[in-house]
C-alpha cells in the first residue's frame, strides 16, 4: 500500500522536479524528509515553492542529501513571494483513500481515570504510528466525549474525533464494513482483509482485569446497528499469548503488514517488549520440560539450548529466561547433560505422568560427573 511519502514522491515527479529543500531550520532532524513534509502540505501548513535561488539545504526523492535546489517547502505565507508549484488541494487530490482505523471508545466508562489516561496516551500514540505513514487523519476516536477532549494531550485537530457512535460514523462514511480486532474472534487477520474501509480497534486498558470479553460487545452493537463485522485476531505462531495488546501496538502491527508487507510473525515480533514475550514463554517451557525423579523428588529440566531457539521469535534476554525459569521451578541444563542423565534414567509412568527414574546411587554418580 501506497504511503503518503510515495504519493508526494510521485506528485514531484510528474512535474519533473527531482528535489527539494527548505528555507528554514525545520526538517532538518526527521529521518523521512518526504513524508514529513508531505505531513505538513496535506494539513495546509505549506507548499512546495519555486524559489529563485538556491536553497542552502535541499534532498532527492529518496530523501538524501543533495546540493540545494530550485524548489522549496514553506509556509503558505510566501505565495507573495515565491511561485507555488505543489499546493495542498493538488496534492490532498492524489490521496488514494486509506482506511480508517477507529479507536472504539465504547466501554470508556468502565476505566478507571488513570486508565482513561492510558488509553488518550495509546490514541496520541496511534496517531504517530498513523502520520508516519498516512497523514494521520485516518486516525478517528469514536464515541470521544468531552472528558476525553479534556484529557487528550495529542494534536485534536489532526486526528478525526467523532463522538457519536461508531455505526453512525461509519454510515456517514458510507462504510458497511469493517475489521474488528479481536483476541477472541475465531479467525486471524490476513492480506484479504486490507480491503475494508475500517479497521476497529477497541480503545480498552486493561490494568485491572475487569473488562475480559469487552472487545466482542463492540463487534455486537455494530452488527445491531447493521455493519458487516469481520472479526479478526492477530497471532504469533498461531496464539495470542505473546501479542502485545496495547492498542498503538496493535496497530502498529497491522500497518507493518499493510504498509511494509510484514508477516504478521514479523510485525508483532517488532511491537513486542520482553514482558509479552515472557508470556508466551511462560506457556512454552512447560511443554519442553523433562520430569526427573531422584530419590522420590522431582525435578523438571529443560535444554539450556532452548533460550537461542525461542529468542529468534521471542523479545527475550537471557534475564527474561532465567527469571521464566525461576517462577515455573524449571531447571536448564546442557544438551550434553541432558542426554547422560538420560542414559542413567529409565522411564516410568507414575499417576499418568511420564518421569524419568534416576537410582540413588546413579544420581550421586551424575552429581561426581556434574
Ligand atoms: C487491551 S485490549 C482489550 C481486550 C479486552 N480486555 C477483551 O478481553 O476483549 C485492547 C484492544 O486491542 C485489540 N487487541 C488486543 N489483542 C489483540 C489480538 N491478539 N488480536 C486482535 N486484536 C487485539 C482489540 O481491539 C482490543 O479491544
Amino acid at each position: 500500500m501506497k504511503t503518503l511519502a510515495n504519493v508526494f514522491r510521485e506528485a514531484l515527479k510528474e512535474k519533473g522536479i527531482e528535489s527539494f529543500g527548505v528555507l528554514s531550520k525545520r526538517f532538518r532532524k526527521s529521518k523521512s524528509k518526504l513524508q514529513d513534509v508531505a505531513v505538513e502540505i496535506i494539513t495546509g501548513k505549506g507548499a512546495i515553492f519555486r524559489v529563485p535561488e538556491k536553497t542552502a539545504v535541499a534532498w532527492d526523492l529518496n530523501g538524501n542529501r543533495v546540493e540545494g535546489s530550485h524548489y522549496a517547502y514553506a509556509p503558505l505565507c510566501m505565495m507573495e513571494k515565491f511561485e507555488p508549484v505543489l499546493m495542498p488541494e493538488e496534492l490532498r487530490s492524489k490521496l488514494p483513500g486509506w482506511p480508517y482505523f477507529i479507536i472504539d471508545l465504547y466501554h470508556w466508562n468502565k476505566h478507571t481515570q488513570k486508565e482513561k489516561g492510558k488509553v488518550c496516551l495509546q490514541v496520541s500514540q496511534s496517531y504517530g504510528l498513523l502520520r508516519d505513514y498516512f497523514t494521520g487523519r485516518e486516525l478517528a476516536v469514536t464515541w470521544a466525549n468531552d472528558e476525553f477532549g479534556r484529557m487528550f494531550k495529542g494534536p485534536i485537530d489532526r486526528i478525526t474525533p467523532y463522538a457519536g457512535p461508531t455505526a453512525e460514523f461509519l454510515r456517514e462514511n458510507d462504510i458497511d464494513e469493517v475489521v474488528l480486532l479481536d483476541p477472541w474472534a475465531e479467525e486471524v487477520l490476513s492480506e484479504k482483509d486490507f480491503d475494508v474501509g475500517a479497521f476497529i480497534i477497541g480503545g480498552i486498558v486493561d490494568t485491572g482485569g475487569n473488562k475480559k470479553k469487552t472487545t466482542p460487545k463492540i463487534g455486537e452493537e455494530l452488527e445491531k446497528a447493521g455493519i458487516k463485522v469481520r472479526r479478526r485476531k492477530i497471532v504469533l505462531r498461531g496464539d495470542v499469548i505473546g501479542v502485545p495488546d496495547r492498542i498503538n501496538r496493535i496497530l502498529g502491527i497491522i500497518l507493518k503488514m499493510m504498509v511494509e508487507g510484514k508477516s504478521m510473525d514479523e510485525a508483532v515480533y517488532e511491537f513486542q517488549e520482553p514482558l509479552h514475550a515472557r508470556w508466551r514463554l511462560r506457556k512454552e517451557l512447560p511443554k519442553r520440560a523433562i520430569r526427573y525423579r531422584v530419590n522420590g523428588k522431582t525435578y523438571r529440566v529443560v535444554e539450556k539450548e532452548l533460550f537461542d531457539e525461542y529468542s529468534r521469535w521471542l523479545k527475550i534476554r537471557w534475564e527474561d529466561f532465567v527469571k521464566v525459569l525461576r517462577e515455573l521451578d524449571l531447571i536448564a541444563l546442557e544438551r550434553k547433560r541432558i542426554h547422560r542423565l538420560n542414559k542413567l534414567s529409565s522411564p516410568r509412568i507414575i499417576n499418568g505422568k511420564l518421569y524419568r527414574v534416576i537410582l540413588l546411587k546413579k544420581a550421586a554418580m551424575l552429581c561426581y560427573n556434574c
